[in-house]
C-alpha cells in the first residue's frame, strides 16, 4: 500500500487541489463530532487516496491496536506497560482492567482526593502561614509541566482560583524570576514528577523549599507532590495526604488528565476540570466508535502520514487562531516528537522511512507577521493546521474575533489559491511598470498556492473543547505510530544526554578536571570556566 500511495502522489503532485472541489468535497472531507469540526478538504487527498490511506491503517491493524490500548493490553512493549491515559477520563465508561484488576475505582478515588484538596485550597480551608493561598507554583518538566502550562492560559476565562506559575527549566533564571513576584507565606508549591528523580525538578524543588524556609516555619506544609514514587516524596518531607499518585500506565506526556493537572483544577475548580475530562472522554468514544471514514483522529493522522511519509514534507505547522493556545505548539512538540521521533520499529528493526515530522507553530495572527512569508513563498511546502473558534470569550470585543476569523480563513485560502504570474503582472502593470522592471516586480508577487492546510473549528474554547482537542492529538499520535509500527510510548532518545550531563557535572565545577572529556567538550568547559572568573 505504501508504494501505491507513493504512486498516487507522483501522479497527482502537479494537480491543483482546487480541481478536487466538486459539490461533495466539503461534506466528504469534513468530520464533525460533539461540536468540533475538522476540515481536510484543502489537501491534495482525493476520495481514492483517502480510501487507500484508510486501507493502509486497516492493513497495519490499527483498529485492533486501538482496541488493545483501550483494553489495557501492554502495548508499550519496550517498557512492558499498558497505555491507559484514557482511563483517567473514563468517567462514564466501563471497567478497565490491567493485570486482571479494574483501575477505575483508583482513578476515581484520586480524582476525588484532588477535588477535595482543590476545594480546600480554593475555599481557604487549606491555608498557608500567611492565610489563603494566592499562588500555586507547579515545578515539573516535560510531561509534568507542558500540559498544565498549556492549559492554564487556554482556560483563563474559567480561572477563578489562585494564580498558577510554572517552573521547569533548571536555569535558575526560571525559578528566580517567578518566585521574585510571590509571597512564600501564601504560596503552594506542587512538585510534579512521575519519577521524583528528574534532575531539573528536584533541584528546583529544593531551591523552592529553601526560598520558602526563609519566611515559613514549616515550609513542607505548603508543598504537595504529584508522583508515582511514594518513598521519594516521603523522603522529601511531603506527607501522604498531599501526595497525588498515578500509575505507570500513564505516560508523562499523556498525564495532564490526572494529578499532573492539579494546578489546572486549583485554578478553574473541579467542575471545569471535569468538563475538560468529559471533552477527552467524548473524543475517546468517537475514536472507538466512528467508522474510519468519519473518524477524526484517523483523518488527522492519515493527513499527517500523507504529508510526511508520502509527500515528504518535513514539518507541519500548528497555527491556533486562538491566542490562549499560545503554548499548544510547545505541548504538541513533546506529544508528537517525543512519541514518534523514532527510527526503530517495535521489533527493533531500523525503519526505512523517516518517522515523526517536526512540529512547530505560533498563534495567528502573530505568525503571519513572522514566518508566514516562508509558508507562502518559500520553496518547501509546510502543511498548516489551523485551529479557530467561532466566538471569543469577550462579547465587547466581538469585532476582534471576527478579524481573527477572517485572517485565519484568508490564510488557508491564500495557501490554496496562490496568485499566478499573469495576475501579478496585471497588478504591477496597473502601477505603471513595464519591460524588465514589470517582470521583476511581478515575479516577487507570485504565490505558488496549492499548499495544503486543514482547519479545526469549534464554537468557543471551553474546558470541554480543550479536552476534545488534546485527546484528538493524542489519538493522532497513536494512529500514526501504529501505522508506522513504532512504540509511541517510550522515549529512549532523551536518556543519552541526561547520562552525559551527569558525567559532566564534576568537570564544570570550579576545580573539576576536563581529563577524559571529548576535546570538543573540554574546550568549551575550559572557556566557560575562564569566563566565570573573568
Ligand atoms: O524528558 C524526558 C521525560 O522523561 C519526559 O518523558 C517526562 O515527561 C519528563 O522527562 C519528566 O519526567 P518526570 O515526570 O519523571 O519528572
Amino acid at each position: 500500500m505504501w508504494d501505491r500511495l507513493k504512486d498516487r502522489h507522483e501522479a497527482a503532485k502537479d494537480r491543483k487541489i482546487t480541481d478536487l472541489f466538486d459539490e461533495d468535497r466539503t461534506e466528504a472531507f469534513g468530520i464533525e463530532t460533539d461540536g468540533l469540526f475538522f476540515d481536510f478538504s484543502k489537501t491534495n487527498i482525493d476520495p481514492d487516496t483517502f480510501a487507500d490511506l484508510i486501507a493502509l491503517a486497516e492493513g497495519q491493524g490499527v483498529p485492533a491496536k486501538r482496541d488493545a490500548m483501550f483494553a489495557g493490553e501492554k502495548i508499550n512493549e519496550t517498557e512492558e506497560r499498558a497505555v491507559l491515559h484514557t482511563a483517567l477520563r473514563n468517567l462514564d465508561g466501563d471497567a478497565v482492567y490491567v493485570d486482571g484488576e479494574d483501575v477505575m475505582p483508583g482513578v476515581k478515588a484520586t480524582l476525588a482526593k484532588m477535588a477535595a484538596f482543590a476545594n480546600a485550597v480554593r475555599s481557604g480551608a487549606f491555608q498557608g502561614q500567611g492565610g489563603r493561598i494566592t499562588d500555586v507554583v507547579n515545578i515539573g518538566i516535560g510531561g509534568s509541566d507542558l500540559g498544565p502550562a498549556m492549559a492554564y492560559p487556554a482556560l483563563r476565562p474559567f480561572a477563578d482560583g489562585p494564580k498558577c506559575h510554572f517552573i521547569s527549566n533548571v536555569d535558575g533564571a526560571d525559578l528566580a524570576d517567578k518566585l521574585a513576584e510571590l509571597n512564600p507565606e501564601t504560596t503552594l508549591v506542587l512538585v510534579a514528577s512521575k519519577t521524583f528523580t528528574t534532575m531539573e525538578t528536584m533541584m528546583n524543588a529544593q531551591s523552592a523549599l529553601d526560598w520558602m524556609s526563609a519566611r515559613v516555619k514549616e515550609p513542607a506544609s505548603q508543598f504537595a507532590a504529584i508522583s508515582t514514587a511514594e518513598e521519594e516524596t516521603a523522603a522529601f518531607g511531603i506527607p501522604a495526604e498531599r501526595v497525588f499518585g498515578f500509575e505507570d500506565w500513564v505516560g508523562g506526556r499523556y498525564s495532564m488528565w490526572g494529578p499532573i493537572g492539579l494546578s489546572i483544577m486549583l485554578a478553574v475548580g473541579p467542575e471545569h476540570f471535569t468538563e475538560f475530562l468529559r471533552g477527552g472522554q467524548a473524543m475517546d468514544v468517537h475514536f472507538r466508535e466512528a467508522p474510519l471514514e468519519k473518524n477524526m483522529p484517523f483523518a488527522l493522522a492519515l493527513t499527517g502520514i500523507w504529508h510526511h511519509q508520502i509527500c515528504g514534507y518535513g514539518t507541519r505547522a500548528v497555527l491556533p487562531y486562538e491566542n490562549r493556545l499560545l503554548r499548544l505548539a510547545a505541548y504538541l512538540q513533546q506529544l508528537e516528537m517525543e512519541s514518534n521521533g523514532k527510527s526503530v520499529s517495535l521489533a527493533g528493526e531500523a525503519l526505512d522511512q523517516t518517522v515523526g515530522p517536526i512540529v512547530w507553530g505560533e498563534p495567528g495572527t502573530n505568525g503571519q507577521h513572522a514566518f508566514y512569508q516562508l509558508i507562502h513563498q518559500g520553496r518547501q511546502v509546510v502543511p498548516c493546521e489551523f485551529i479557530v473558534g467561532a466566538v471569543g470569550h469577550e462579547p465587547e470585543l466581538a469585532h476582534h474575533h471576527k478579524a481573527l476569523l477572517s485572517n485565519c480563513l484568508a490564510q488557508s485560502e491564500a495557501l490554496l489559491l496562490g496568485r499566478d504570474y499573469e495576475t501579478a503582472e496585471g497588478l504591477m502593470a496597473a502601477k505603471g511598470y513595464t519591460g524588465d522592471a514589470l517582470k521583476a516586480h511581478a515575479m516577487q508577487r507570485v504565490f505558488p498556492g496549492n499548499r495544503p492546510s486543514t482547519t479545526l473549528m469549534y464554537k468557543t474554547l471551553t474546558p470541554f473543547v480543550l479536552g476534545q482537542i488534546i485527546a484528538l492529538y493524542e489519538h493522532r499520535v497513536f494512529v500514526e505510530g501504529a501505522i508506522l509500527g513504532i512504540n509511541s510510548y517510550d522515549q529512549w532518545g532523551v536518556e543519552l544526554g541526561k547520562e552525559l550531563a551527569k558525567k559532566l557535572a564534576p568537570a564544570v565545577e570550579d576545580d573539576g578536571s576536563t581529563e577524559g572529556l571529548h576535546a570538543g567538550t573540554a574546550a568549551l568547559v575550559t572557556r566557560a570556566k575562564a569566563l566565570r572568573v573573568s
